[in-house]
């Protein structure tokens, strides 16, 4: 890292003040933007007699996962938002920060409540312009999936992402770990190579690297295209808002810039010298025309080492690093006997920080800060098309369906691995190919099972995605719906589409007991047969999941006293493993609710065999 370079920012007035707010509750004022230059060369550390400040840090307090309900008023830390804002002044300028959303765009609906979304994050935005706020939005990056089932769609997401924060009015994204994985070049190429618009993606040391591992510096890697002003990856942005301009810079930071090197997650991308970058940046905003007034940082690395590029070069009031967490701190942090605000929004667009911006009398800014999750009070009020008309969020989210169901073949471009009784079965002698059949095939011979089955939510588990799924709709075209909607998609000959395997819809007796044609074709058979019930496997005697009373007292109790009840260990065992393959579907993220004691008893049909036995063959109807 190089020294800090002073770099004298045009601010207006000559009185030097660092002063913090007092801190009330959680929500309090986060620091403020010294009105003299002379600040810039001496990081500040808050005085004595202003207030202790922020947690020096140390892992912020998290917010509550479960945002509040619809109609409910938000408080987060037990406040409402703002509420330790200044109550008569407007703030000049507010940034809204996200990032680390990895391609979610909306929440499944699966269960409530779910937070984040890009639709609330607008519809919230919308809320603060209406309040006569000037807004603008900037992000971290990371928008392209983690782990895409196909990666054309976490393009479209990419897509789908950067038109809805361009109508949000975000200035720039940074570059993360996962649009590297996404090939930068293509995503790219999917948005700002189609037109000059914003968000700006800015990651200043960025270059290329040749075929022959030389480095080709980022103007010649990603340059101005013909007819536009900006190259492809910039390092600055400067806008107005409102009255303020906000200078912006990006980097990769270190960690990332290594791990991208030797992990060669792009090998025709590298990371120039941060230091040398993040001059020229805090050069470049402060011999900027427009004389940014505040500057942030979009740092892609670890809030450890934004904590040391805050000592170094302080003409950055904010930086945005990644989350140390999926949860993010309430407040901002600081590192010691510096003045800026380290800022972290979590993962996966739960939360968003607002930064607001008040001008003080002393012609500087202090700053103020609210940590918002994105909870169901930001679902856009009215109908359908009321709310599409008042949310452009909502076309781009349906624009991205549509693309999903035209571009990605549901029958063919998922990965599909054989199921376990798949592989068992094809090392039997004589070995059999297990192929799904659908559950009106185990209807013949299992009356009473099926009429219990078809009872459940399960029996009609892909209407959800067709009748349910709002904004967006056509949800039934999209793998990553469709794997927990219906029977064996993961799997070969599981369902396909809608068209190719009819008899495979919804969650059927296939999706927990796997694919049947072996035993279907020969009942009598007591391999075929065991493989319908993997978790019984190597568990000795007809084990099976505990009596209806027992599960039904558990149901009632807490976790700790349920630990007390006895339990044989087989059956316990068996339970585990049952819970197990539920939360193939029912995991955290699409039903954080799930209980296999609470579940089990809705969906059991044990005990309903005919007297005799179930027959051998299906009886003639
Ligand atoms: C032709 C009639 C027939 C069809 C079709 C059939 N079964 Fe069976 N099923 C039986 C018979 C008979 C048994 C008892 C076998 C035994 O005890 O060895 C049985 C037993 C079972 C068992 C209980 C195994 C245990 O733990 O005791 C399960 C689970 C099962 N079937 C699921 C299915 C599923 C799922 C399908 C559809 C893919 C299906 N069956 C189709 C006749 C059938
Ligand atoms: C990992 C499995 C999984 C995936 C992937 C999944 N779902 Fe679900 N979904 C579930 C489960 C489990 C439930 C039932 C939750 C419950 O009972 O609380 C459910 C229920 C639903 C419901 C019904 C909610 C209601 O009010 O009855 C809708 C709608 C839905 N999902 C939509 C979607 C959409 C849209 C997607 C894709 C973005 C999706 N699901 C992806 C597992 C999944
Ligand atoms: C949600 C998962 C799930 C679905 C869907 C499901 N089963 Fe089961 N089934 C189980 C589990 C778990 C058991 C073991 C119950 C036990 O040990 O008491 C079981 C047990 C059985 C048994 C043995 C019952 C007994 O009395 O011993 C049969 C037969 C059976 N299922 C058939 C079916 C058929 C037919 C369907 C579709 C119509 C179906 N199952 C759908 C999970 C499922
Ligand atoms: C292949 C994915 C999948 C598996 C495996 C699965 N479920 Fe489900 N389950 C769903 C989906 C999807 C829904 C929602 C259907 C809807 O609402 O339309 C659901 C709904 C339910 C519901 C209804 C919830 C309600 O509030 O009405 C219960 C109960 C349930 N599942 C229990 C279980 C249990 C217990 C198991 C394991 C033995 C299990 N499920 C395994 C996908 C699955």
């Amino acid at each position: 890292m190089t020294d800090p370079t002073p770099i004298p920012f045009a601010l207006e007035s000559s009185q030097r003040r660092f002063a913090f707010s007092a801190l009330v509750g959680a929500l309090i004022a986060v620091g403020c933007v010294a009105a003299t230059p002379e600040s810039h060369l001496t990081p500040v550390s808050a005085d004595s007699t202003s207030a202790p400040t922020l947690p020096i840090l140390v892992p912020g307090a998290r917010v509550p996962v479960d945002p509040p309900a619809k109609g409910k008023e938000t408080l987060v830390g037990g406040v409402p938002l703002f509420a330790n804002w200044p109550k008569d002044q407007k703030p000049d300028a507010v940034i809204v920060f996200s990032g680390q959303t990895f391609g979610l765009l909306q929440p499944c609906g699966c269960s409530r409540p779910q937070t984040g979304g890009l639709e609330r994050r607008a519809y919230f935005i919308d809320t603060l312009k209406a309040k006569g706020w000037p807004v603008i939005g900037i992000d971290l990056g990371d928008l392209y999936p983690e782990k895409p089932a196909v990666r054309d769609q976490g393009r479209l997401k990419y897509i789908a992402t950067m038109h809805a924060l361009r109508e949000m009015g975000y200035v720039a994204v940074g570059v993360g770990k996962t649009d590297l994985t996404g090939q930068l070049d293509t995503l790219l190429g999917a948005y700002i190579l189609q037109k000059e618009q914003r968000p700006f993606t800015l990651a200043g040391n960025a270059v290329g690297l040749d075929n022959a591992g030389k480095v080709v510096p980022r103007l010649q890697r990603f340059p101005v295209t013909p007819g536009d002003t900006r190259p492809l990856i910039g390092l600055t942005e400067v806008a107005d808002v409102g009255t303020v301009p906000v200078g912006v810079a990006g980097v990769v930071g270190t960690s990332l810039a290594l791990a991208a090197r030797t992990t060669k997650l792009d090998t025709s991308i590298d990371f120039a010298d941060l230091g040398a970058t993040l001059k020229a940046a805090t050069a470049e905003l402060g011999k900027h025309a427009k004389k940014p007034q505040l500057n942030v940082l979009i740092y892609q690395g670890t809030s450890a080492d934004a904590a040391k590029v805050a000592k170094d070069f302080p003409q950055f009031n904010v930086i945005l690093s990644q989350a140390d967490d999926a949860l993010p701190p309430l407040m901002p942090q600081q590192a010691a006997g510096t003045n800026t605000l380290l800022v972290q929004v979590g993962h996966k667009g739960q939360h968003v920080g607002v930064l607001g911006a008040f001008r003080n009398a002393a012609g500087g800014l202090d700053l103020k800060y609210q940590l918002v999750p994105m909870g169901e009070e930001f679902i856009t009020p009215g109908t359908e098309d009321e709310a599409r008309k008042a949310n452009r969020t909502l076309d781009i989210l349906e624009t991205y369906a549509k693309s999903v169901k035209a571009e990605i073949n549901l029958a063919k471009d998922y990965r599909r691995e054989p199921h376990t009784a798949q592989i068992h079965a094809a090392g039997l002698n004589p070995k059999v190919e297990l192929k799904y059949v659908g559950s009106d095939v185990c209807k013949a011979c299992h009356a009473a099972e099926h009429a219990q089955w078809a009872k459940t939510n399960h029996g009609h588990a892909l209407d959800a995605l067709e009748k349910l799924a709002k904004r967006p709709s056509l949800r039934q075209f999209d793998g990553e719906c469709v794997k927990c909607h219906v029977v064996g998609f993961e799997h070969p000959t599981g369902y396909a589409d809608e068209k190719k395997t009819p008899n495979l819809k919804h969650v059927g007796c296939e999706s927990c007991h796997g694919p049947g044609s072996g035993h279907a074709a020969n009942p009598k058979n007591k391999e075929l047969t065991g493989l319908l019930s993997l978790w019984k496997q190597g568990i000795p005697g007809n084990v099976k999941m505990p009596d209806a009373a027992f599960i039904e007292k558990m149901a009632k109790l807490g976790p700790e006293a349920r630990g007390k009840e006895a339990i044989a260990p087989a059956v316990q065992l068996t339970l585990n493993r049952v819970g197990g393959a539920c939360m193939k579907c029912h995991d955290q993220d699409n039903d954080p609710h799930f209980d296999i004691y609470k579940y089990w008893p809705k969906v059991n049909h044990s005990g309903l065999a005919p007297a005799g036995g179930w027959p051998l063959v299906p009886p003639k109807k």
